[in-house]
């Protein structure tokens, strides 16, 4: 099975294939006690896997239930059960449970083991590796994190066959971002070579998709690991159109759906200031067309609204800020010029 080793302090490895399963119950009993952390709609499907009789406690649907509410309700049930220091705190389940298990795991007693068992593309690719953990405020997403390192990442692409089918599409949106980074392209051949299997959710595919997409992350994750250095803002490619269209635009996009026409926004204005080719569009927009996923909004998008979100986006230092392609890769670009902006507007349906 492809392992990658991400080089944190400490380090550990992101296993990835089709029958990884096995392996976690053989980790959860190297440990005296653990808890599961999981959603109804992943333990009515896997939990034989990791054996019915485990303790498993599963948690609400969706962004509402990454909350502080819900980190409270597992430290007591943590408490309750009797879960000590030494003992382990699985998250199984997307990146709603990674994110939410993963701070609980990180602030119940100063800190105990985590073990992410992502089953969502989106968490394999991305969320379950790296350490961020976070829950939400009606202030804001993620305003409430740590940094925990898990023990390790088992990625088993075979639950992947489950998810519905939009929740899928959205990992891809996330996979395209990867493939557009300058040490991705492998992962945009892969893309073109086997369409149909990735809509047929092949699991050998799928594995390779997931070890090119974690090897990046991993390396990007190992260079700058708690988010010091400004390294991780290739990561975001995309996301800031994305998460204005997310979290104020009205839309109900999917966030690989945004990521989707945030790429493609993106890629305009890259287009728009010459850093590339126009034809990378054009190859851009029949990528996320072969994968289902939108490259356009719907409607008339409200310019200066989305505007208003985008100044307030984490990259930001007071104007708008953009991680554009060049030939020189993926660079951060501050307030691109009016006309620029017009044309990538009106690349997404403006
Ligand atoms: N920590 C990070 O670095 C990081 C990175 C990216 C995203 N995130 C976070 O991840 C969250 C989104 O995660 P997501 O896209 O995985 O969504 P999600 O966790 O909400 O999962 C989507 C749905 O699929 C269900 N599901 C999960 N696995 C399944 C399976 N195998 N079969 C059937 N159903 C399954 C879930 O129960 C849920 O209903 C966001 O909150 C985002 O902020 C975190």
């Amino acid at each position: 099975m492809p392992r990658i080793r991400v080089e944190t302090d400490p380090t550990y490895e992101v296993v990835v294939g089709d029958d990884v399963l096995p392996e976690c119950a053989t980790i959860i009993d190297g440990y005296r006690k653990a808890v599961i952390v999981t959603q109804i709609g992943v333990a009515q499907n896997y939990r034989e896997a990791l054996g019915s009789d485990r303790w498993f406690i599963s948690i609400g649907e969706g962004e509402t239930a990454k909350s502080m509410e819900t980190v409270d309700m597992l430290g007591r049930a943590f408490a309750d059960g009797g879960l000590l220091r030494d003992d382990l705190v699985v998250a199984f389940g997307g990146g709603v449970v990674g994110d939410t298990a993963g701070l609980a795991a990180a602030l119940f007693h100063r800190g105990v083991a985590l073990l992410q068992i992502p089953t969502t593309l989106v968490a394999q690719v991305d969320a379950a590796i790296g350490g961020k953990t976070a829950v939400n405020l009606p202030e804001g997403k993620n305003l409430i994190g740590a940094f925990h390192q898990p023990i390790a990442v088992m990625a088993d692409t075979s639950t992947l066959s489950t998810l519905p089918d939009r929740e899928f599409r959205s990992g891809l949106g996330e996979v395209v971002k990867y493939g557009l980074m300058p040490e991705g392209r492998n992962i945009l051949d892969l893309i073109s070579a086997r369409i149909e299997a990735i809509r047929a959710r092949d699991e050998v595919t799928l594995t390779e998709i997931v070890v090119a997409c974690a090897t990046i992350k991993a390396q990007v994750v190992a260079a700058d690991p708690e988010e010091r250095l400004g390294l991780r803002s290739n990561l975001n490619f995309g996301h800031t159109l994305a998460h204005a269209l997310e979290t104020g635009g009205g839309y109900s996009f999917t966030h690989g759906e945004a990521v989707g026409v945030g790429l493609v926004f993106a890629m305009a204005l890259a287009v728009a200031m010459h850093r590339v080719d126009a034809t990378e569009l054009e190859n851009l927009r029949s990528i996320l067309d072969g994968l289902g996923l939108p490259s356009q909004v719907e409607g008339k998008p409200d310019q200066d609204n989305l505007l208003a979100i985008m100044r307030r986006d984490k990259k930001s230092r007071g104007g708008l800020a953009f991680v554009l392609p060049s030939a020189n890769g993926l660079e951060l670009v501050e307030d691109p010029p009016p006309k620029a902006l017009a044309a990538a507007f009106l690349a997404v349906g403006a």
